[in-house]
């Protein structure tokens, strides 16, 4: 049954768990993430983003969820907006049955110029209000996503902030936070502590002074009560990078998210961990994979079920990891 990001959330708090919140633009990642909470019983949070709805069309989108929801009926399911630039972005999508939103202020309107503190209040606690009078949830954003290592937002990918960043700007302030939460009534709120989107996250493993998690634990002993968001939470895992350049891909050697530092996260408030590459790679890995293999294949569906079936199994991963399994 559909339900909201905030009841959602509520019970992954009362009982000490994380809920990935895996990003959908096909039919074929709609299929797998439901056939992996399926199988193990998890709730789900599945989100578009605007290139989502644009690629897949607002209405065929709709009818996907629709569809399902039920298919599954006995599944807790949460249909998000991710990254939604402005109110008209965030209304429509509760207009075609969203659940939830994120209203992310932390840039402008054109999803790259970092945003400062009034804009991303007014306009976080308006989508909040009218999120609210028609009973959707609403995820905000502190912070701006990029790179410690570096010091640089993330700009090539289309998302996220262009160019220099402060060291604080890329850590979301836990006072801040705390009076954040306070003006605009979100029901969570995502925080920057040094992940970005996409593959290319960090060019070692990450320690504590690429991957803030402290700041994580600083902002639950603040705000106890509110849900966190961790964005840029794939783990690029080695086998996926390994797959894709084995059958011709040129990936270079890169690194995601522990999912040990995740799991630390889920022990401090954070609720919704955000993963799209990962499932991104798994699916490109086996399309490469059956079309390397079978070079006079040219049926849609001897490739797209391998990549179904791969996007499912990290699926199962991450709701087996994060807790999430046996929840629903
Ligand atoms: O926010 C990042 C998600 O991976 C969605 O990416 O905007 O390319 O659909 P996208
Ligand atoms: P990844 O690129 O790490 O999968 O992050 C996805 C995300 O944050 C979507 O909002
Ligand atoms: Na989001
Ligand atoms: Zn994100």
């Amino acid at each position: 049954a559909l339900i909201t990001l905030r009841q959602l959330l509520d019970h992954a708090a009362e009982n000490g768990y994380g809920v990935p919140a895996f990003n959908i633009n096909n039919m074929e990642q709609g299929l797998a993430i439901m056939e992996a909470a399926a199988a193990t019983d998890s709730p789900v949070i599945m989100q578009a983003s605007r290139g989502a709805r644009s690629y897949a069309n607002d209405l065929m989108l709709a009818k996907m969820m629709e569809a399902l929801a039920e298919m599954h009926p006995s599944i807790p399911f949460c249909v998000h907006q991710d990254h939604g630039n402005n109110e008209e972005t965030c209304l429509t999508a509760i207009q075609h049955g969203f659940t939830s939103v994120m209203m992310d202020g932390s840039l402008k309107a054109d999803g790259k110029t970092p945003a400062d503190w009034d804009y991303n209040v007014a306009i976080t606690a308006r989508v909040a209000e009218m999120a609210h009078w028609v009973g959707a949830s609403v995820e905000g954003e502190l912070g701006v996503l990029g790179s410690l290592e570096s010091g640089k937002g993330e700009a090539e990918d289309g998302h996220g902030a262009e160019g220099e960043l402060s060291h604080d700007q890329l850590l979301t302030d836990p006072d801040e936070a705390v009076e954040f939460v306070r003006l605009t009534k979100v029901d969570a709120l995502a925080v920057a502590m040094g992940t970005s989107h996409g593959a290319y996250k960090f060019t070692r493993k990450p320690d504590g002074a690429v991957l803030a998690m402290n700041v994580i634990e600083e902002i639950h002993r603040k705000l106890p009560n509110t849900h966190l968001v961790m964005h840029g939470s794939s783990s690029v895992p080695q086998d996926l990078q390994d797959i894709i350049n084995e059958f011709g891909g040129e990936m270079p050697q890169t690194w995601g998210v522990p999912v040990e530092e995740i799991v630390r996260g889920i022990k401090h408030g954070v609720r919704k961990i955000n993963i799209d590459t990962d499932n991104r790679m798994a699916m490109t890995g086996a399309i490469r994979k059956v079309l390397t293999e079978n070079k006079q294949e040219f049926d849609p569906r001897k490739y797209l079920k391998p990549a179904m079936d791969a996007m499912r199994k990290l699926c199962t991963q991450r709701f087996e990891e994060f807790g999430t399994a046996g929840q629903a």
